[in-house]
């Protein structure tokens, strides 16, 4: 890989751009990135750090043959890349989509909510109102250990939430089994890289560091994408699940905790699960309670279950990295199955344990 240079052509590989690269979700894109066997060149766009090299606010990055941070040109990027990555705040890129598609971009991959969810009334309902409404029907949801080879030749992928990412993981088994009997409920609990690299008064270490709290208990946002995604895979146009959202004193990771009532009791959960995520290289079904410190730093998720009520209920447990699988490595496996690579490049890393 070579890094900071527009001189990709010639020197073998993909050649991809990241906007908004000196974020979190930028920074753990440009690691994963950097280790890439099919990337060539890889630029790092940022507005706010233009000129300074990537380690200067990335020191994790000291080791790689990074450049420093360009001025941010979308339509030079968008023209120049094989895979652009956008990882700028919510509401950014619908604003710079027209200057995206009129470059002819080819791959490009967003891991903010823009371009999530295709129905218009849920995105108004959620989000309020969209830039290009008319573009939604062209992205696709990069739910990838769900989606495997049907995101091959995509062209426009939205990258889950973190929580999404956490909740649907867990759902998709029982929605595909057709056996939910009502809403389901998941409480999940986040860290805080997940509210990005501003700092904010719930980000600042003394608020965070020894509380807990919830936040967003009316309705989080991620639910609009959660509720199509289960419409779609049970066919049922009222499907839903409440997200009761919660920030520990954590800094990387999602736990969650999906409770569902059942149509038909089910006697062996992790059954389930095994069947429905069989040969999905980053999905793992554990015999016990996945612990989050096991999934940090890594693009794998880890899933288990257990039956209530005489199997008329379940607990499923999902622990997610939410910048790798909730973000930055879900963004890069889903560009593996879009151009055809092998799902795993780039993402074969265990963890740090204990982290
Ligand atoms: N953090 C997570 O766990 C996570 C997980 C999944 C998805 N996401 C989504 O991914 C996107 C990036 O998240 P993040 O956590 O990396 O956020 P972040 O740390 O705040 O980074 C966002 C970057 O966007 C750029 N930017 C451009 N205009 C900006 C503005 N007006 N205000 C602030 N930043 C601006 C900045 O980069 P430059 O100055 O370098 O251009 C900034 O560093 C968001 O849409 C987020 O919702 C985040």
């Amino acid at each position: 890989m070579q890094g900071g240079s527009p001189g990709g052509a010639g020197t073998g590989g993909l050649s991809v751009a990241v906007l908004g690269a000196s974020g979190y979700v930028g920074g753990e894109l440009l690691r994963l990135l950097a280790a890439h066997p099919a990337v060539g060149t890889l630029r790092a766009f940022s507005e706010s750090n233009t000129d300074r090299p990537w380690s200067a606010v990335h020191p994790a990055l000291l080791h790689a043959a990074g450049g420093t941070f360009e001025a941010p040109d979308v339509r030079g990027a968008a023209v120049w890349a094989d895979v652009l990555f956008l990882a700028l705040p919510h509401g950014r890129s619908q604003r710079l989509a027209a200057d995206i598609e009129a470059a002819g971009a080819r791959l490009v991959i967003d891991t903010a909510a823009d371009f999530r969810v295709r129905d218009a009334t849920l995105v108004e309902e959620f989000y309020g109102p969209h830039a290009c409404p008319e573009q939604l029907p062209a992205w696709r949801y990069g739910l990838a250990d769900v989606a495997g080879a049907r995101l091959a030749g995509a062209r426009r992928i939205a990258a889950p939430g973190c929580f999404a990412t956490a909740t649907l993981l867990a759902l998709y088994p029982l929605a595909r089994a057709g056996t939910l009997a009502e809403p389901a409920a998941c409480f999940a609990v986040t860290g805080s890289s997940g509210s990005g690299a501003e700092p904010k008064r719930t980000t600042h270490h003394p608020v965070r560091a020894h509380s807990f709290f919830g936040y967003s208990l009316g309705g989080h946002r991620h639910e609009a994408e959660v509720a199509e995604q289960l419409r779609g895979w049970t066919g049922d146009p009222a499907a839903t699940c409440s997200l009761l959202t919660h920030s520990a004193p954590l800094v990387r990771g999602i736990h969650a905790t999906l409770r569902a009532r059942l149509r038909e009791p089910l006697g062996d959960p992790l059954g389930l699960l095994r069947d429905a995520y069989a040969g999905r290289p980053f999905v793992r079904v554990l015999d016990a309670p996945p612990e989050l410190a096991a999934v940090v730093g890594t693009n794998f998720v880890h899933l288990h279950a257990a039956s209530r009520d005489g199997g008329r209920e379940v607990v499923m447990l999902s622990a997610i990295d939410n910048l790798v699988k909730g973000a930055a490595g879900q963004a890069i496996q889903a560009m593996n199955l879009a151009l055809g690579l092998a799902e795993t490049a780039g993402l074969e890393f265990g963890g740090l344990y204990p982290c």
